[in-house]
């Protein structure tokens, strides 16, 4: 049985409170955590481990803890939450049995520590730097060939059209691609992208009128997106950090792209809607063939940037 809101907590020695919210994990949707608060207004609420809570009864939760233990409990810093309410996870809080009221996902760590973490990866680089310095050149030299070495512009297939049943609805197509990285051996590595049968207002917001051109680094036009050609094609990386994102029902917007690292909302058309992406999802060149197989230019782009720039 999952902890209700508002039932009474009990330690090992006396009742210290009630549960004033639960935490959950946005992966596996359980509750990570309860937040106990104290009988008065005003009271200090503690956050306690699941594991720490030996039975959840119907109205009650009794602890392992006594009330004296339950004071090494960290805080709560409500600023390193968001409610569901506010991430709109899909069917989280249907599956979570909650009763209304608050239930809090915590915001990822890259989110809460940009500032020192950008400073410490800055710190610990320019050590670095200081003590490679000597042994750098002739390492630089072997390893500068293949970081120069052209973008790969290749087409790839990665499936078929027939998957797509539905207009405007992002479908996952996911494939492998051979890479080599600096002196690595080439692997083969998992990709996706995501690609969408897109009307013509969906079309509109992704080309806004123009066709959309491609160039290799020589500023040579490798492929032309046609803007009434009805498929569209992202990267899976989202445009802020990089990370993977999904299709997903949000109650007030619809179906949109979802990024759970830091909670961008993108529409059908890429556009950003919430979070902090500074840039649409990015399209990349796609072609379909008659028999519906669909081939794409694998392109990554810079994340974090206004601008798109590519890196592979
Ligand atoms: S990586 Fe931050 S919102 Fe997607």
């Amino acid at each position: 049985m999952q902890p209700k809101l508002k039932s009474k907590v009990r330690c090992t020695d006396r009742e210290v409170g009630e549960v004033t919210k639960v935490i959950v994990d946005p992966l596996s949707h359980e509750v990570s955590h309860i937040v106990v608060g104290g009988n008065g207004a005003g009271t200090l609420e503690r956050q306690v481990p699941m594991a720490q809570v030996e039975t959840v009864l119907e109205d009650a939760v009794q602890l392992r803890a006594s009330s004296t233990d339950l004071e090494r409990f960290p805080l709560l810093k409500r600023d390193e939450f968001v409610t569901i309410k506010e991430v709109e996870i899909a069917h989280l809080e249907d599956h979570l049995h909650v009763e209304p009221g608050e239930v809090l996902v915590p915001l990822p760590e890259l989110e809460r520590n940009v500032k020192r973490r950008t400073f410490f990866a800055n710190f610990t680089q320019a050590i670095g730097v200081l003590v490679a310095l000597p042994l750098a050149v002739p390492v630089l030299r072997y390893l500068m060939k293949p970081m120069y070495a052209p973008l790969d512009n290749r087409w790839l297939k990665i499936g078929n059209a027939g998957k797509i049943k539905t207009e405007d609805v992002g479908v996952q197509f996911k494939y492998k691609k051979k890479v080599k990285e600096a002196f690595m051996l080439e692997a083969e590595v998992d990709k996706n992208v995501w690609v969408l049968k897109a009307s013509p207002a969906v079309l509109e917001e992704v080309y806004k009128g123009k066709d959309m051109d491609f160039h290799d680094a020589t500023g040579r036009l490798l492929w032309t997106n046609k803007q009434n050609v009805p498929y569209v094609v992202y990267s899976g990386k989202c445009p802020h950090l990089g990370c993977g994102y999904k299709w997903r029902g949000h109650k007030v917007l619809g179906k949109v792209f979802l990024c759970p690292c830091h909670l961008s909302i993108y529409n059908a058309g890429g556009k950003v809607l919430d979070g902090p992406a500074p840039r649409s999802l990015d399209p990349l060149p796609i072609r379909v063939a008659a028999n519906g197989d669909i081939e794409i230019i694998d392109m990554e782009f810079k994340a974090g940037t206004k601008a798109q720039v590519r890196i592979v």
